[in-house]
């Protein structure tokens, strides 16, 4: 009998972890932990080389409002060929690939090869990219661009 019931606690448990969150605050609760373990990792693995605030000195660009803009596009900063002439947005899907693998994403490209392909580890980094893009990285990019 024991054994019945604790079958049935078991399935509704997983039933209720699979459904998401329950709530709003939830929600929240959840995005702020992935936000705080992404800027962890960013901090480990990408911060040495770029600034998550585009005033800031950076030996790589800038990322800050980096979702949305174009490849190759911060003022003066000196792109290698390959990035600069890449053509393509920083789409999520984009930061997954080069997280996982740049310099085979991009041929050329003069970021030295990281190779996180773990999807959870991607996950928290983008939750972190995504909260220090505050401005619609395609309007920051047409900026830029113009200027
Ligand atoms: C050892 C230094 C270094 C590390 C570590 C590094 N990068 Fe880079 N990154 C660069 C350099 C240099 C460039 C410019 C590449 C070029 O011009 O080809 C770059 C370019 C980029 C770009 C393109 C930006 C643009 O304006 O088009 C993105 C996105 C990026 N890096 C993300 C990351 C992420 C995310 C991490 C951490 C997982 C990371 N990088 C780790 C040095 C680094």
């Amino acid at each position: 009998m024991t054994r019945i019931i604790c079958a049935a606690t078991f399935a509704a448990l997983v039933a209720s972890a699979m459904s998401g969150p329950v709530s709003a605050e939830s929600a929240a609760l959840y995005n702020q932990v992935k936000i705080d373990a992404g800027k962890a990792l960013y901090d480990g693995e990408c911060h040495r080389c770029h600034a998550n605030e585009s005033e800031d000195v950076s030996y790589g660009p800038p990322l800050e409002n980096i979702i949305g803009r174009g490849a190759g596009t911060v003022e003066n900063y000196d792109y290698s060929i390959a990035l600069a002439a890449s053509g393509i947005v920083w789409t999520e899907a984009a930061l997954r690939a080069w997280m996982e693998d740049n310099t085979g994403f991009m041929p050329g490209t003069k970021m030295r090869h990281v190779g996180i392909e773990d999807r959870t580890v991607q996950d928290f980094i983008l939750a972190y990219l995504r909260s220090i893009t505050t401005r619609d990285g395609a309007a920051v990019s047409e900026k830029l661009t113009k200027d």
